[in-house]
């Protein structure tokens, strides 16, 4: 049986809320302030909802209220107040501190019987919500920080160092190649095929979740053999058509392989992401010999790279409202930025070779 304490200055009062809830709850009471608040401290987490009078000598309904407020003991009791002639004001201010509902002078047996089973049955819910979602939390921070300490002892491995240096020098190699095109290029025809070029290695921490979520081993030689993007490098371009012939001279120098293509710019993704990526096999030239690295190369225009990292923003941020409508609202900019791409090449056209 749910326990709840009657405070009452008023005998009669007591007895009349006892009698209407005896057969359904255990029963504490208590004919001030002070009393009730010694049976709180005592039973505090024993007890399932507090009725609550007002006015009461020396210690007041209020005066309990704000005790409970400061012990944070309102999140888990439900306090009814008891009432004969309270005010709009009164019921404000109790509604405020944080009181759930009110029980009305003279009592209605059933109306006081609902009014007690609907607040406990409300809180019953919130607290085990409550519990559930913190419960969760905590399981989540433990995974997180498991995965933080085997990313760590990951970076801390040497083998997986040397790996990274590895990828980082591929990285270096492919930026030189498209820095060398850019010079080219900016000589010949007066113009850049590209903006700027963003490069990045895959974390550690990103590495381990990857393999994980996938099913591969976490070791060395599966990062090598299995993950196509720990080296990344972005190629942001002015036009569309900037993308397509610099990917194709990238692709043609004989010691680039070209392991796979994605072209979300003639295939978008559902969303409207538009870029064109490729996994390219790198040669690194060691003291050892020449290796290669896989490296996955993003080519976009500025428009599309606007797009992506807000786009990028919504899937990490997870308190956004209004989710489908964002979505909408994005796949309809991307259709935007593709008619925008391709109407900007047009006047860069009527601009370079008005003739034609
Ligand atoms: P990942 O496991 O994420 O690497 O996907 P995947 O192996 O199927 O490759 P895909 O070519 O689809 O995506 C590779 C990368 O492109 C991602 O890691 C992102 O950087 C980028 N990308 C792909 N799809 C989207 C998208 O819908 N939105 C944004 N903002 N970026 C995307
Ligand atoms: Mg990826």
């Amino acid at each position: 049986m749910e326990r709840i304490l009657i405070v009452d200055d008023a005998e009669l009062n007591r007895e009349l809320l006892c009698d209407i809830l005896k057969d359904d709850y255990s029963i504490e009471t208590a004919g001030d302030g002070n009393e009730a608040l010694d049976k709180l401290y005592e039973h505090y987490s024993n007890i399932s909802a507090l009725l609550l009078d007002l006015r009461m000598p020396k210690t007041d309904g209020f005066a309990v209220i704000k005790e409970m407020k400061r012990h944070a003991w309102l999140q888990r009791i439900p306090v009814l107040v008891i009432s004969s002639e309270n005010t709009v004001e009164i019921e404000t201010q109790c509604l405020e501190l944080g009181v759930s509902d009110f029980i009305h002078k003279p009592f209605e047996s059933s109306i006081v019987k609902h009014r007690v089973k609907n607040a406990i049955e409300l809180f019953t819910c919130k607290n085990q919500l409550e519990q559930t979602v913190e419960k969760q939390a905590k399981t989540l921070e433990q995974q997180y920080q498991i995965i933080q300490m085997q990313a760590k002892k990951l970076k801390e491995a040497k083998p997986f160092n040397k790996l990274m240096m590895e990828f980082h020098s591929a990285i270096a190699e492919v930026e030189t190649k498209l820095k060398v095109l850019n010079e080219e290029f900016s000589q010949e025809y007066h113009r850049n095929p590209f903006e700027s070029i963003k490069s990045r290695l895959k974390s550690p921490q990103s590495i381990f979740e990857k393999l994980e979520r996938k099913g591969f081993p976490v070791t060395v030689d599966s990062i090598r053999e299995n993950l196509a993007d720990v080296a990344g490098v972005r190629v942001i371009c002015s036009f569309p058509d900037d993308i397509y012939r610099l990917a194709e001279l990238f692709c043609q120098q004989d010691d680039i392989v070209l392991l796979r293509k994605k072209d979300y710019i003639k295939n978008p993704k559902s969303n409207g992401y538009r870029s064109l990526h490729l996994i390219l096999n790198v040669p690194v030239f060691l003291s050892t010999g020449k290796k290669y690295m896989k490296v996955e190369v993003q080519f976009r225009t500025i428009a599309m790279d606007f797009w992506a990292s807000l786009e990028h923003k919504l899937k990490y941020k997870r308190d956004v409202k209004d989710t489908d409508e964002i979505v909408r609202q994005l796949k309809s900019c991307a259709d935007s930025i593709e008619q925008l791409d391709y109407q900007m090449q047009e006047i860069r056209d009527k601009i370079y070779h008005p003739s034609e």
